[in-house]
């Protein structure tokens, strides 16, 4: 408040000031002899020119002018006939409504200081755009408060090497004008000096040399673009079976995989084979847990294909009994579209209709489950259902770096976290107070399922927080180390014919790995749907609930409940052998 006086409060008035009211003036008694100027020097001498009404009058109605102020102090009754004296009592009256007036704005902001200090992040949100309207300049803060609220989707490139799957993203992202004309002309050239000319869209997303030269991708490329629809974020799998661990973490992450598919002659037949990769990512997104799967039937502009009908539909016939089998629901989850990820036809303008006259028929038909012309059309109209932002929260760590202080990377599974909250990691238990909240560069003050976050821990050092720990609020995920489930056997490594007890493998479930072992058979059921309880061994092909147990305790949930923390693979010797379930957990006490 502007002017306040601490000591005010201490200063009392003379008595002849107590009673003077704005209003209504109570005056001393007049002289009984009024004789003007001996009257006025003798009533002068009796005044205290300490006391504050005198002084009031003399500086504020006379200006310093002692004679006239006598003169009204005398004859109080003639006062609200000086123009002065009405001024003054005006300007007393409209001071204090200000007084009012502030207090009530102090409160006010001291509410406001109260409700902002849970957010403190959001006084490091980007500043508002400039607004002319100065109450229109809150909406933007709160927008920057709650993080934008355009849905944010994970999208997995899966499929063989060479399908496409870098070149395509890449597209996306120069269509999407997030890569200039002149950086796509600098790959041009490097990608001409090292042999692989038609590469340049795949640099940029294979941003290492070794993925360059080779012309093959090795870690999982992310990479973000934006519609008016969604936020998308691009995860760029590698096709080569040496890499397929990091396509386990890319995929565990996704809500939509994008099967690329080459049609060219010759790639779609060796990609499909038994060797193939088509068949491993397929099974394994839908295990990881996708949402969709748009198949994209890639490099239709090729020599070989021509954008010909017969090989679209070839391609679609074939792949179709098998991601049934994979689990996927054709009809409601799985789409198919031709594409050149390399020109850009049906990316996100449809292909020209001379070049491929029947695409336009099939569409407006809703042939292949989709009545969308493009690639990003289709995207732009999916539907994740599940997400939920008031369950507890569940952050699967991806990785962790060191920038003063531990920062955890993760997807929102479920939940919204906020700086400030206090959360449980798992499976150590230990409680950290949220520091920050990042996505890419950007502080966040919340973040809701869908989400790829950077997320500071108060106190956390680099071994408390691993890959394959969960970011949990109360009540926390489950850690265990032995667990009972349903698997699917996929592939047995070359020395087992079959899956007993004892069989060992890797454990993939979200961001964990851990060694693993079959310690006991409950029963199988046989492609045949026949039952055998208490068998001991499973073939290829059957399902099994099991008991298995894991070397180290792993955050894990069971599928009904939280089904992103309860599915998980079993790999080893470079093969996916079963993909599972997890459907029941020890009793609580044994966390
Ligand atoms: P990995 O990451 O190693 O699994 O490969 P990828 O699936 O990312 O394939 P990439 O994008 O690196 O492309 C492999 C080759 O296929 C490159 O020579 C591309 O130019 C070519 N290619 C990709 N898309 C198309 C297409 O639509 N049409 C044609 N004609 N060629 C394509
Ligand atoms: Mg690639």
């Amino acid at each position: 408040m502007s002017g306040f006086n601490p000591n005010a409060s201490e200063w009392k008035p003379s008595a002849a000031a107590a009673e003077w009211t704005p209003g209504g003036f109570t005056a001393p008694a007049p002289a009984p002899t009024p004789a003007p100027l001996a009257a006025a020097e003798s009533t002068a001498s009796d005044i205290d020119e300490s006391d504050p009404l005198w002084q009031l009058v003399l500086n504020k109605i006379c200006n310093g002018d002692r004679d006239r102020a006598l003169k009204m102090i005398n004859n109080p009754d003639s006062l609200a006939e000086y123009p002065e004296v009405e001024a003054l009592l005006t300007s007393i009256a409209e001071s204090m409504n200000e007084d009012d007036w502030e207090k009530e704005g102090d409160q006010l902001a001291g509410k406001l200081e109260e409700s902002m200090v849970i957010d403190d992040v959001a006084k490091t949100a980007p500043p508002p755009v400039a607004m002319e309207e100065e109450e229109e300049e809150a909406a933007p803060v709160v927008e920057a408060v709650e993080g934008d609220p355009r849905e944010h989707f994970n999208l997995v490139f899966i499929g063989h090497v060479d399908a496409g799957k870098s070149t395509l993203s890449g597209n996306i992202l120069y269509l999407t004008d997030n890569v200039d004309k002149r950086t796509i002309e600098k790959y041009e050239r490097e990608a001409k000096e090292l042999n692989r000319e038609s590469w340049f869209l795949a640099f940029i997303m294979d941003t290492n040399e070794e993925e360059r030269s080779k012309g093959i991708t090795v870690e999982v490329g992310r990479a973000t673009f934006q519609t008016d629809a969604h936020r998308y974020s691009i995860l760029d799998a590698p096709g080569h079976k040496n890499y397929v661990p990091n396509m386990i973490m890319g995929a565990s992450q996704a809500d939509v995989g994008v099967l690329v598919i080459s049609a060219r002659k010759g790639e779609f037949e060796s990609g499909f084979d038994k060797g193939g990769q088509t068949r491993e990512h397929a099974l394994l997104a839908k295990t990881l847990g996708v949402s969709y799967l748009v198949v994209v039937i890639n490099k239709m502009d090729e020599p070989t294909v021509q954008w010909k009908k017969e090989r679209f539909d070839e391609c679609v016939s074939k792949l179709k009994p098998f991601l049934k089998g994979c689990g996927f629901t054709i009809k409601r989850e799985v789409k198919f579209m031709p594409i050149s990820g390399l020109n850009g036809a049906n990316v996100k303008d449809e292909v020209d209709p001379k070049v491929c006259p029947w695409w336009k028929d099939c569409y407006k038909n809703g042939d292949n489950n989709t009545d969308k012309p493009t690639l990003m059309g289709l995207l732009d109209s999916l539907e994740l259902k599940g997400r939920d932002a008031d369950a507890p929260v569940r952050i699967p760590v991806l990785d962790r770096y060191s920038d003063r202080g531990t920062i955890a990377m993760g997807k929102v599974e479920s939940g919204t976290i906020r700086p400030g909250m206090k959360v449980t990691v798992m499976p150590t238990r230990q409680k950290y107070k949220v520091d920050g909240l990042w996505s890419e560069e950007t502080p966040l003050a919340s973040a809701r399922p869908g989400e790829n976050i950077l997320v500071k821990l108060s106190g956390a050092g680099m071994e408390d927080i691993q890959k394959g720990f969960v970011i949990c609020t109360d009540p926390p995920c489950r850690s265990v180390d032995k667990m009972i489930c349903q698997i699917m056997v996929m592939d047995l490594p070359e020395h087992a014919k079959v899956l007993t007890a004892g069989f060992q493998a890797i454990f993939h479930a979200h961001c964990a790995e851990e060694e693993a072992t079959v310690t006991k058979i409950f029963e199988t059921t046989d492609k045949k749907g026949k039952v055998h309880k208490g068998a001991a061994f499973a073939n290829v092909g059957m399902r099994v609930v099991c008991m298995i147990e894991v070397a180290r305790t792993v955050p894990l949930e069971a599928f009904d409940d939280y089904p992103f923390l309860g599915r998980f693979t079993l790999r080893t010797e470079g093969k996916t052998c079963a993909i599972g379930v997890i459907k029941k957990l020890p009793p609580k006490k044994d966390d």
